[in-house]
């Protein structure tokens, strides 16, 4: 059972739209994901990968392959056309060999069975190197990334000397991969110059501006459709091999190619979340406020490109304390490459640092959440700047009465129900809130309905659906008579959807666009002779639900407003267009803009067996307005199953001798299921951030997998007095 339940402090005029705009064009099987378009012609491309983790591709005999039944072209770095590697993408400029499953040649032919048959007929040599694979065996090897990452405050060691309690442990996470329901796909089509790409991706304008580069052709030239998007959770925001290869090979054999990657695909050449080694070392007075907050985090990165784990990033913001010290460093291995995934380095950070708050306020035998107030910070920490909205005292407090915290036991293993240890824990989460500068048109109809249109992409998480609502509270209307079109990018630009930035960019843009198009509106009232408004003050006027109206007599009986269809009509029976780009608030360099919760977990263990359960999460968050209760809160809950699955079930294992992920596959790959997943409670504050953006909403895509993997190791502890630093928490960890 899912509860959830949100408090009302939303201005009363919000219009909000009670079910998901594209809810009935999924569930029919309407909505098109990219590998569904029907293009004519379509060729099937398959992707062959290296069988060794290190080393060159020394020759590939394509014949017996070229000749197979249905096949049109065979690529191999030997062969492919040279393009501009803009990224770093395997895709056949050379013959290095980086990591075990690296894209080596693509096989282009009629249908997918004969790529696949043919992709067997290759033989492939190569000249192999010693692999880099064991990260725990190489971490002696670890040294800072390209850009050093370290920060410092106050005097770490004069705080340690003076404290009464230290923590110093190690925390570490494994490597996870995304596994959104929707695996990465690619049609390609080229016409003369021009290329014509529908891709599976969490940028389109992103995709766009990669492809051009690679090409060599104008961004212009390059037109990427996406209007549905079955999951992207970070390994989407970036151009992976696979969408070059498909327009290179669409290319090559003069039709168009479609790539679809298959689910063990998805472990290695589209990104993973690297491994983390954590070592924090928390120091505290006897009252509890922090002296010293040390976090050293190590993770793999590939030997592509560096990319690193950001797992101390939010430990210098987090809390207050005299003194700081974090530093990032990474193990070059021979392994795919590291990408964002969902809230990546708070979800793995904010494991630590909340796993190692809960021993440090054991040691000080104080109540946890206790803990956290006295270390509030009241501004940002790292630059003394005050928030432009934190109400995290709140949140934790609402969490804690909804859980009934007052009835934990501190002491472990005192809670008990027959063979059941059970335990309470509780985490902070959080997560930055950031924007990009976003574009949109919106043309009120002569029919009535209002369109609107920018170039964004739904990741699945209902962007339709507030973009509709949006557009509806500026123009004062029913959002069900807003028609949204996204995903394609002919429309206004606008950013990718990473870093929990999309509600925030996108909704105040197409809000502008709204309110531009009802000044236009008004303008043609008031110059209409056949108007009740004709000669009127354009600023005086408004609508409401297709009406036009004066503003000071809206309220009243007896106003005499035009229907806003007439008013067109009488006016040459066109849209009226309009395009706004939202800008980011000129004064955000004075203040730090960041959302918060607090979760809180309640698990049973079976003293005999171990098996962990989480039998309830509850969680308030401080994420500005929540823009629509039925996708923001069904959002968050979706990011406490995934901090479920992040304590108890993921861990993708690699094999050391070949390179490759051994459990690439749902079966092995354990993510949460419907019976891992018990009662969890969301709900939001709902207090918005206007300093931030005039809607007042942050974006929530992450941070509801934060923190939560930490309050299960704390509710773990409290059920058993077993201490799990390592992730997952399997059985064997409680034995
Ligand atoms: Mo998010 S990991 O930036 O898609």
């Amino acid at each position: 059972m899912i509860a959830q339940e949100v408090q009302t402090n939303v201005p009363p005029d919000t219009r909000e739209l009670g079910h998901r705009y594209d809810g009935v064009a999924k569930v029919t099987g309407r909505a098109k994901y990219a590998a569904e378009f029907p293009v004519k012609g379509v060729a099937y491309g398959h992707i062959v990968t290296a069988t060794i983790p290190a080393g060159e591709v020394a020759s590939i005999d394509t014949s017996a392959a070229e000749r197979a039944s249905g096949v049109h072209n065979v690529l191999t770095p030997f062969n492919a056309p040279r393009v501009t590697v803009s990224g770093n993408v395997n895709i056949l400029q050379d013959t290095t060999v980086y990591f075990s499953g690296q894209p080596i040649a693509v096989i282009v032919a009629r249908s997918l069975p004969e790529a696949r048959q043919a992709a067997k007929l290759l033989r492939i040599t190569y000249k192999e190197q010693p692999a880099k694979l064991g990260f725990h065996a190489h971490l002696a090897d670890a040294r800072p990334p390209g850009r050093g990452r370290e920060t410092r405050r106050g005097d770490p060691d004069a705080s340690l000397a003076k404290a009464a309690v230290v923590i110093d442990n190690i925390y570490s996470t494994p490597i996870e991969n995304h596994n959104p329901m929707e695996p990465h796909a690619t049609i390609a089509s080229w016409d003369g110059d021009k290329l014509e790409v529908y891709d599976a991706t969490q940028g389109i304008s992103g995709t766009q501006g990669t492809l051009a580069r690679t090409f060599g052709i104008p961004q212009a030239n390059v037109h990427v459709i996406n209007p549905y998007v079955g999951g992207g959770f970070g390994c989407k925001g970036y151009t992976w091999s696979h969408t070059v290869l498909a327009c290179m090979a669409a290319k090559v054999a003069g039709r168009p190619v479609k790539i679809a990657l298959d689910r063990g695909q998805m472990f290695g050449p589209v990104g993973s979340r690297p491994n983390t080694y954590q070592h924090i070392k928390l120091a505290a007075a006897s009252d509890g406020k922090l002296l010293l907050q040390h976090h050293e985090s190590t993770c793999y990165t590939s030997l592509i490109q560096d990319w690193v784990e950001g797992a101390a990033g939010q430990t210098s913001l987090m809390y207050d304390s005299e003194s700081l010290f974090t530093e990032h460093k990474v193990v070059p291995l021979n392994l795919g490459m590291g990408t964002w995934m969902r809230a990546p380095g708070e979800s793995t950070g904010s494991f630590g640092l909340e796993v190692a708050l809960d021993e440090l306020a054991e040691k000080l035998n104080m109540d946890p959440v206790q803990l956290r107030l006295i270390n509030y910070a009241e501004k940002n920490p790292e630059n003394g700047k005050p928030w432009s909205s934190k109400h995290l005292r709140e949140a934790y407090s609402q969490a804690a009465d909804r859980f009934g915290w007052s009835k934990r036991n501190a002491k472990p293993g005192q809670m008990r129900e027959g063979d059941l240890l059970i335990g309470y824990g509780m985490a902070t989460a959080n997560y930055g809130a950031g924007r990009s500068p976003s574009s949109a048109i919106v043309r009120i109809q002569p029919n009535g309905r209002v369109y609107v249109g920018i170039g964004t992409q739904d990741l699945g998480t209902g962007t339709y659906t507030i973009l509709a609502q949006s557009v509806a509270q500026a123009l004062n209307m029913d959002p069900s008579l807003v028609d949204v079109k996204l995903g394609d990018t002919t429309l206004p630009r606008s950013g990718g959807s990473g870093g929990s930035t999309t509600a925030a960019s996108v909704c105040p843009a197409v809000y502008e666009a709204a309110v531009a198009a009802k000044v236009k509106l008004a303008q043609v009232a008031v110059a209409d002779p056949h108007s009740p408004f004709h000669g009127a003050n354009a600023d005086d006027l408004d609508t409401r639900d297709g009406q036009l109206y004066l503003k000071s007599t809206m309220a009243k009986a007896g106003a005499d407003p035009e229907s806003i269809t007439a008013l067109i009509a009488r006016n040459g029976g066109e849209a009226i267009e309009a395009t706004a780009t939202s800008q980011l608030a000129p004064d955000r360099d004075t203040f730090t803009s960041h959302s918060w919760g607090a979760v809180f977990v309640e698990v049973a263990v079976n003293a005999h067996t171990h098996m962990p359960l989480v039998r309830r999460a509850v969680a308030t968050y401080d994420i500005g307005t929540l823009l629509n209760k039925k996708t923001g809160t069904n959002q968050l809950s979706g990011g406490i199953v995934w901090g479920i699955g992040m304590a108890l079930h993921e861990e993708a294992h690699i094999d050391h001798r070949y390179g490759r992920t051994i459990n690439e596959n749902f079966a092995e790959y354990h993510v949460p299921v419907n019976a891992d997943v018990h009662e969890i409670d969301v709900t939001c504050l709902n207090i918005p951030d206007y300093k931030f953006n005039q809607l007042g909403c942050r974006g929530i895509g992450e941070i509801g997998i934060t923190g939560v993997a930490a309050a299960i190791s704390n509710a773990i502890y409290n059920a058993t007095g077993k201490r799990v630093r390592d992730l997952p928490i399997t059985l064997d960890k409680l034995m």
